[in-house]
């Protein structure tokens, strides 16, 4: 889409980039095809000068409602903004597996809008998967197999008092006992844009309800394969100020761990979402 000043570019694999946009002083119109392109691309980045905290609410809340994480520490008087952050001393980063957030809720967030306000000197990229494009290339055979099938989606093994972040330090995300767990349809259609979206994800899918946990695991493996192609993805290089407003209903995402020994500092608001069909 064009119009005098925005321009929304698709990207090969996943995403569109939006240029010509202010985000702070975005009209209407703009702010619809930002969310138009959201739906239909499952992220949009934006590069501009870093946000007041202010300023990326005000954003975000014309993009959707907000909701806010359990898990992630939050920034010191704007409970809306958690801080994805990683200190030059810590070897774990937050995010750094293919996953889809909040698929463990009932109703999963919409989405998010992430800022980057400190990046390192090089790295620090996120991977985006395009669940669209990864559901529209499986045979006939995996569609018409899959059509039926529930997954079953946990937290606690990642976010739990056992879990992968508590035994790293990571151990500062919040939310140790608030565990949900959720069982959503493997193909969901998005409520915005109408499409079919493969909706099973690495990080928080734990099996396939009805199937014996083997066999829900090696169907869950050939999905994953599938999906973990590099032609359905893109990588995104972020700058202080650069701006990410993602779907999770139709994306996964990856942060890359690349950056040991330097500090990044990104500022996250979740987007309320709805229950999936
Ligand atoms: C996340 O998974 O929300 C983190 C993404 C990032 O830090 O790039």
């Amino acid at each position: 889409m064009h119009t005098d000043t925005l321009a929304i570019r698709p990207l090969e694999g996943c995403g569109a980039l939006v240029e010509g946009i202010d985000a702070a002083r975005a009209t209407d119109a703009e702010i619809d095809a930002v969310r138009a392109a959201v739906y239909d691309r499952g992220v949009a980045f934006l590069h501009g000068a870093v946000l007041t905290p202010e300023a990326q609410i005000a954003f975000a809340k014309r993009i959707g409602p907000i909701v806010v994480n359990r898990y992630f520490p939050k920034t010191e008087r704007y409970p809306e903004i958690a801080k994805v952050e990683k200190a030059e001393a810590q070897t774990t980063n937050i995010g750094g597996g293919w996953h889809t957030d909040h698929s463990y809720d009932t109703c999963p967030a919409m989405g998010s809008v992430l800022m980057a306000v400190v990046t390192p000197p090089t790295g620090g990229d996120t991977l985006f998967a395009n669940m669209y494009a990864a559901y529209d290339a499986l045979s006939d055979e995996m569609k018409a197999k899959i059509a039926p099938l529930k997954a079953h989606h946990a937290s606690a093994h990642v976010f739990g008092e056992a879990s992968v972040y508590a035994q790293t330090d990571r151990a500062d995300l919040a939310g140790h006992k608030d565990t949900p767990e959720a069982i959503h349809p493997v193909v969901i259609t998005h409520p915005g844009s109408g499409k079919k979206a493969l909706y099973v994800n690495p990080s928080f899918t734990t099996g396939i309800v009805g199937m014996a946990p083997d066999e829900g695991r090696a169907l869950l493996m050939e999905l994953y394969a599938h999906a973990m192609q590099p032609r359905f993805h893109t990588r995104f290089s972020w700058a202080p100020g650069s701006i990410a407003i993602w779907d999770n209903r139709a994306t996964w995402h990856f942060a890359m761990n690349d950056y040991q020994g330097h500090y990044r500092l990104m500022h996250r608001i979740t987007l309320d979402g709805g229950p999936l069909s």
